[in-house]
């Protein structure tokens, strides 16, 4: 039997849990730098799940990993990719591995979700969905996303095939999070 071909950038960090649930009934290809976090991913589904070590941000290297990940596993059915901003030109190259499949963007809390689409490149076979964090408001406090929060969001939409979502609520205090650039 084929199975789907799933592409998760990212997949070892806030997504891993997403990553070995997926990989359960699906090849998943996973990009990440850090050799350890890797294969304490894959060693969950070695079947399943493949390793992509390298750094998006390195542009003839991605370029090559995902045509490498292309010709072993297949084309991809769907892509989850988790980017951070300043990657340079990451996610278009993703999309340019991706042709026939559908993208599932992960904006951080800053991002804005529009101008993010307008600055990349479709095909006509793909579809993009965009998943942004937002935060959580309890009683006085603010708090981030858990990842099991931010994993059931992905799964919700890929289930309910949202063309955006935004995960908690929107980001309203820009020096909440200042430490970081997300
Ligand atoms: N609104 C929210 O609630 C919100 C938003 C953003 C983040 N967060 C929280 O902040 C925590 C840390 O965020 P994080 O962005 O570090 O997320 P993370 O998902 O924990 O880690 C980032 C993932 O991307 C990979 N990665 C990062 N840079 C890469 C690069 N240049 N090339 C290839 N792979 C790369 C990492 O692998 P390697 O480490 O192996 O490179 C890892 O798999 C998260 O755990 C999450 O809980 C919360």
């Amino acid at each position: 039997m084929n199975l789907k071909h799933m592409l998760i950038v990212g997949g070892t960090g806030m997504l891993a849990e997403l990553t070995s649930y997926l990989a359960i009934e699906q090849d998943v290809t996973v990009i990440g730098r850090d050799k350890e976090k890797m294969a304490s991913i894959v060693q969950r589904n070695p079947e399943t799940c493949h390793p992509l070590i390298v750094d998006y941000r390195e542009e003839e290297a991605l370029s090559s990993a995902l045509q490498r990940a292309v010709q072993q596993n297949g084309p991809f059915d769907r892509v989850i990719a988790w980017v951070h901003r300043g990657s340079g030109k990451a996610m278009q190259i993703i999309l340019e591995h991706s042709e026939t499949a559908e993208v599932i963007h992960i904006l951080g809390s800053r991002a804005n979700s529009e101008y993010e689409k307008n600055c990349l490149c479709f095909n006509e076979q793909q579809t993009y969905r965009q998943v942004q964090l937002g935060e959580i408001h309890e009683m006085a406090s603010v708090r981030w996303l858990t990842h099991d929060e931010i994993v059931e969001g992905v799964l919700d939409v890929i289930q309910n095939q949202d063309d955006y979502r935004l995960i908690g609520t929107r980001k309203d205090d820009v020096d909440v999070h200042s430490r970081n650039d997300y």
